[in-house]
């Protein structure tokens, strides 16, 4: 378990160890998690002068969010782009697809519910053999009070209301979910499979590299808990029986059919 103090030390060494004008892109950043961590970022990363693009559907949020950030990091830019990632149509505006029933069909991805988060985690490892000097982590937050629930339906009313009842007992502050966020995204403890030439904050006190999920110290993918502790065996596990049955490779084809069904391309050049 990484504590607290030990990522608020982290945190607060991000000025002397990230380079000036370090670039970051947040997808979905309009609203809770994503929102916190974008305004986190912005407070540990003052005298860097970061350019930051973020991402969401919400136009005002975007643009109040912007302001914002402008106000805690006079010296960054904050950028915000109007997209909807459910739409493969707004891949060329630099984000990908979530795999969500949309006009555009439904995602085959969807035949997957139930596995969604392994295929997530197989789809990162595919692409970490691509990009080897990238690391890729794919966390759960645990319960966080966020705007996850502010939808119409029946379904978002219950939620809402288990959520007013358990909440209180369960929930990790959403500033505090930020501050691991952030940790997440410049931390040494999680290092690309490649020669890590980048820069990230040193280890702190009795921190280790983390366990990627091949079950190799500092692979390049990371599955972490809410602690941002690594997946058990159970978990590298369950990972290994999807790779023997060719799953990674699937996951991927399939991905990549649905592109070419919509987009008629392998690849969207972006920027
Ligand atoms: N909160 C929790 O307890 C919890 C627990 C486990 C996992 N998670 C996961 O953590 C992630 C963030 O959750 P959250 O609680 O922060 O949710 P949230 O408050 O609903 O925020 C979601 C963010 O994603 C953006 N977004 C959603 N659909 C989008 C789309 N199609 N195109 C562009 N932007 C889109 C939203 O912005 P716009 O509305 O502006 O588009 C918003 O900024 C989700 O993947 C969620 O499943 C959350």
């Amino acid at each position: 378990m990484v504590t607290s103090p030990q990522i608020a030390t982290s945190n607060a060494l991000i000025p002397s160890h990230l380079p000036r004008n370090l670039t970051a892109i947040f997808i979905g950043a309009t609203n809770g998690i994503g929102e916190t961590t974008l305004r986190e970022f912005a407070r540990f990363t003052k005298r860097l002068a970061p350019n930051v693009i973020f991402v969401g559907r919400a136009q005002e949020a975007g643009e109040r969010i912007a302001r914002e950030c402008k106000s805690l990091n006079a010296d960054g830019e904050f950028t915000f782009l109007k997209a909807d990632v459910g739409l493969l149509k707004g891949v060329d505006e630099g984000t990908l697809q979530t795999g969500v029933e949309t006009e555009e069909g439904p995602s085959k991805i969807i035949a997957f519910r139930g596995h969604g988060a392994s295929m997530a985690t197989l789809t990162m490892e595919h692409l970490a053999k691509q990009y080897p000097n990238v690391s890729f982590i794919h966390d759960f937050p645990g319960p966080v009070k966020s705007g996850i629930a502010r939808g119409p339906g029946v379904g978002m009313m219950i939620m809402r209301f288990m959520g007013s009842i358990l909440g209180p007992m369960m929930n990790i502050p959403l500033e505090e979910s930020g501050r691991r966020h952030v940790y997440l995204c410049t931390s040494a403890r999680y290092p690309p499979k490649a020669e890590d030439k980048s820069s990230a904050v040193p280890l702190g006190e009795g921190l280790l590299i983390a366990k990627g999920t091949d079950a190799l110290v500092g692979s390049g993918v990371y599955t972490v808990d809410e602690h941002l502790e690594s997946g058990d065996e159970k978990v590298d596990a369950v990972l290994a029986s999807l790779r023997r049955e060719g799953m990674t490779e699937k996951v991927w084809k399939d991905a990549e059919s649905e592109f070419v069904r919509i987009t008629g391309k392998t690849k969207i050049q972006v920027g």
